[in-house]
Formats: C-alpha cells, sequence, structure tokens
C-alpha cells in the first residue's frame, strides 16, 4: 500500500537552491595570467584563440555528421548512416580535447550552438535534405579547414615553444580528421559495380 503524502513542506531548509544568478567567474576572450604552466600569459592566450576557432569548426562538423546520419539515403544508405555516426563519434573525442586543452591553457572554452555559429568558418548547410554527394562534399570542405587550420596551428605553436599543443593538434585531430577525408572522399569516386563486356 502506497504511504500517503499528508502535507507539503514550505521549509526553505530542505529545499534546493537552484535560484542562483551571479556574474561570470571568467569572461570569454581571457586567459589567467598566474597558472602553473611554463607558457607566458601572452603564449598561451594566443594558443587559446587559435584552439577556440578550431573547436568552433570541429563542432560545426561534428554535428554535420548527425544532420547527414539522420538525412542520407539512397542505395549507399546502410554503409553511410553507419560511418557518418562513427565519424560523429570520433568527432566529439576531438571536440572534448581540444576544448579541455583551452581551459588547460587558462582561456574559456566556446561550447554552446549560438555561439559556434558566429564563429565557425565551417558554411552553414540547410535545414532540408540533400543528396549524398553534396552531403559528403560538405563534410571534406570542412575536413580541408580543419586540416588546414591544425598546420597553422601546429607552426605557430612551434614558434611559441608550446609542444603540448603542437601534438595536440597533429595526433590528436590532424590526423582523424585525414582519415575520415579520406573515408568519406572514396564514395564520390565513379566506380561501376559491373564491368562491361
Ligand atoms: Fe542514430
Amino acid at each position: 500500500m502506497a504511504v500517503a503524502i499528508k502535507k507539503i513542506t514550505t521549509d526553505a531548509n530542505v529545499a534546493p537552491h537552484w535560484h542562483a544568478h551571479a556574474k561570470e567567474i571568467q569572461k570569454f576572450g581571457s586567459v589567467i595570467e598566474d597558472m602553473p604552466h611554463p607558457l607566458g600569459a601572452k603564449a598561451r592566450a594566443d594558443m587559446v584563440a587559435e584552439l577556440n576557432q578550431l573547436l568552433a569548426d570541429s563542432i560545426a562538423l561534428r554535428d554535420m555528421y548527425k544532420k547527414h546520419h539522420w538525412q542520407v539515403s539512397g542505395p549507399t544508405f546502410y554503409q553511410l548512416h553507419l560511418l557518418f555516426d562513427k565519424h560523429f563519434d570520433e568527432q566529439v573525442e576531438m571536440v572534448d580535447t581540444i576544448a579541455e586543452r583551452v581551459q588547460l591553457l587558462g582561456g574559456v572554452t566556446i561550447a554552446m550552438g549560438g555561439d559556434v555559429a558566429e564563429t565557425t568558418r565551417i558554411p552553414r548547410p540547410p535545414r532540408g535534405r540533400e543528396e549524398v554527394p553534396v552531403q559528403i562534399s560538405r563534410l571534406l570542405e570542412a575536413h580541408k579547414i580543419i586540416i588546414q587550420s591544425c598546420l597553422d596551428i601546429s607552426e605557430a605553436a612551434d614558434k611559441a615553444g608550446d609542444q603540448g599543443t603542437n601534438d595536440l593538434v597533429i595526433s590528436d585531430i590532424l590526423r582523424p580528421n585525414e582519415l575520415q577525408s579520406w573515408f568519406i572522399g572514396q564514395h564520390l569516386v565513379e566506380m561501376p559495380l559491373i564491368l562491361e563486356k
């Protein structure tokens, strides 16, 4: 038998304090000056700016993979449906890796969709569905932007002495993006299933 609730309590001591509003603790675009990291604040600020751009572009690409995973159709539906979702999962990991580097360097990550939309260099696709070659072309264009960005950040990081960022963008971001780019790009090669006699 259910235990009857006889009273609604108005005792504030047992209620969660959930109407919390206060000023931000760190502004976006700033870096913490005194950090337990040998890199100076200026070098870290430069790296954070570059990494936040890469982060915005990677979030946009990540979300485009999910859009295409849902909206794909045609004879290659099943394989692309799965492949797009695999690449989405990998982009989730990459996004997290970049974001945590931004925080580690004393910066503030870009995070929410509206801010990403204002920042990314990846062209915005339409809300509606598109054919497979168009979907893949958009993804390839996005990968190209990200790969170039990794090369640029690597060079800047090397000059700044930030070998952690240098290694991260090459090992954790550039290489997986190259691989994803190859996997989807091969779907655009014209290849007959049956040879004519
Ligand atoms: Fe799904």
